[in-house]
C-alpha cells in the first residue's frame, strides 16, 4: 500500500468517490473522512469493486474540532488533503444560511488548525460561481470575483480567502483551490455516479431521471436568453476528468512547481454548451427521445458562462478529455443502474 497518504474529506460523495479511484489508480492511498449526510455508505464497497482496494472511512463530523483534532494526530502521515465535505445545495442554502457557514466554515476551520504545524499540500474544491456572469467570456482565474448569488456560492468565496489568508501565514500549508465548471456524467463502470437526494436541481440529473421515467418532462429554464438557441450556456465537464485534475493538482504541489502557497485553477472544458445542446448530445448519445418544455427562467441563474483553461493546462498539466457525448451517455448507463440496483 502506497505511503502517500491523502486524507478525503466527503470521499464517498459524488466528486469524491470519483477522486479516490484516481488517487489509488496514480498509487496514493486515501484516507476518506465521510458521515454519509450526504451519500451512502455502499459506495466504499463500489470503490473496492471497482480498485480492488476498499478505501477506509472514518465516519465523524468534521465540525467536531476535538475529534478532527484526534484523527490528525493519529495519522501524522497524511501528506495531502483534498477538501470535499461542504454542503452545496444552492436553492437550500438561500433558505437556512446558517446551517450553509456554520457546516462550511466550522470544517475548514477545524481542518486547517488540525494541520497547522504539519507540511501538507491542500486541495480544495471551489466552484466556477465565485464569477457570477463574468463580463468577459471564456472566463480566466483572474477574473473578478462577483457578489454570490446564494449563501452556498458565498460560502465558496470565503473559503477561497481563508485559505489564501492562512496559506501567506502558515509556510507549512499550500493551497490548490480547484474551480469546477459543470460536472456531470459517471465512472465508465456504470458503479458510480450522482446520486441526488430528492427532486435533481441540476440539469443533467433531472434529464437522466426524467429519460428513465422517475421525473416528468424536462423544463428548460428559458429560451429568451443571448445565445445561439435562447437557452442558458455552461462549461459541462466529465466527473473523471475533473477527478483527475486533483490528482495533477497534488502532483504540482509535491513537485515544488507552486511558486505561491495560494493558487487557482479553472477546471473546465473551455467550451460551452446551451441546456438545448445538452439535451440534443443525450438523445444521439442514448437513442431516447426525452419530453421537454420550454418554461420560465430560473431565478439566480446566470446568461452565460465557460472557462479558460490555459492555466491550467500550462501549469497543472491537466485538460479535459472526455466529450458530451460520453458525459452523456456514462450518466445514462449510471441512472439504469440505480434503476436495476435500487440505489
Ligand atoms: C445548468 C443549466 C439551468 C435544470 C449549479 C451550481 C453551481 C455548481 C454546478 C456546485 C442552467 C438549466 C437546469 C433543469 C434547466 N454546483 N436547467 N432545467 O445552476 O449552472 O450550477 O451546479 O459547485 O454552484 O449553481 O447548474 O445544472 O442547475 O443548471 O433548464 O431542470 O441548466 O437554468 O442554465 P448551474 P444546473
Amino acid at each position: 500500500m502506497s505511503d502517500k497518504k491523502i486524507l478525503v474529506t466527503g470521499g464517498t460523495g459524488y466528486i469524491g468517490s470519483h477522486t479516490v479511484v484516481e488517487l489509488i489508480n496514480a498509487g496514493y492511498q486515501p484516507l476518506i473522512v465521510d458521515n454519509f449526510s450526504n451519500s451512502s455508505p455502499k459506495i466504499l464497497d463500489q470503490l473496492e469493486a471497482i480498485t480492488g482496494i476498499r478505501p477506509l472511512n472514518f465516519d465523524f463530523d468534521l465540525c467536531d474540532e476535538k475529534a478532527t483534532t484526534n484523527f490528525v494526530n493519529q495519522h501524522p502521515d497524511i501528506t495531502g488533503v483534498i477538501h470535499f465535505a461542504a454542503y452545496k445545495a444552492v436553492g437550500e442554502s438561500v433558505e437556512k444560511p446558517l446551517k450553509y457557514y456554520h457546516n462550511n466554515f466550522y470544517s475548514l476551520i477545524n481542518l486547517l488548525e488540525a494541520f497547522s504545524n504539519k507540511k501538507i499540500n491542500f486541495v480544495f474544491s471551489s466552484s466556477c460561481t465565485v464569477y457570477g456572469q463574468p463580463d468577459a467570456l471564456p472566463v480566466t482565474e483572474n477574473a473578478p470575483v462577483k457578489r454570490a448569488e446564494s449563501p452556498y456560492g458565498n460560502t465558496k468565496q470565503i473559503a477561497e480567502e481563508i485559505l489564501a489568508e492562512v496559506a501567506v501565514v502558515n509556510k507549512n500549508l499550500r493551497v490548490t483551490a480547484l474551480r469546477y465548471f459543470n460536472p456531470v456524467g459517471a465512472h465508465k463502470s456504470a458503479l458510480i455516479g450522482e446520486l441526488p437526494i430528492g427532486v435533481p436541481q441540476n440539469l443533467v440529473p433531472f434529464i437522466t431521471q426524467s429519460a428513465i421515467g422517475k421525473r416528468g418532462f424536462v423544463t428548460v429554464y428559458g429560451n429568451d436568453y443571448d445565445t445561439p438557441d435562447g437557452s442558458c450556456i455552461r462549461d459541462y465537464i466529465h466527473v473523471v476528468d475533473l477527478a483527475k485534475a486533483h490528482v495533477a493538482a497534488l502532483n504540482y504541489m509535491e513537485n515544488g512547481k507552486s511558486e505561491k502557497s495560494y493558487n487557482v485553477f479553472n477546471i473546465g472544458t473551455g467550451k460551452g454548451s446551451t441546456v438545448l445542446e445538452v439535451i440534443n448530445a443525450f438523445e444521439k448519445a442514448t437513442g431516447v427521445k426525452l419530453d421537454y418544455k420550454i418554461g420560465a427562467r430560473r431565478s439566480g441563474d446566470i446568461e452565460k458562462i465557460y472557462g479558460d483553461v490555459t492555466k491550467s493546462a500550462v501549469e497543472l498539466g491537466w485538460k479535459s478529455e472526455l466529450d458530451l457525448n460520453e458525459m452523456m451517455r456514462s450518466g445514462w448507463e449510471w441512472e439504469k443502474y440505480i434503476k436495476e440496483h435500487s440505489l
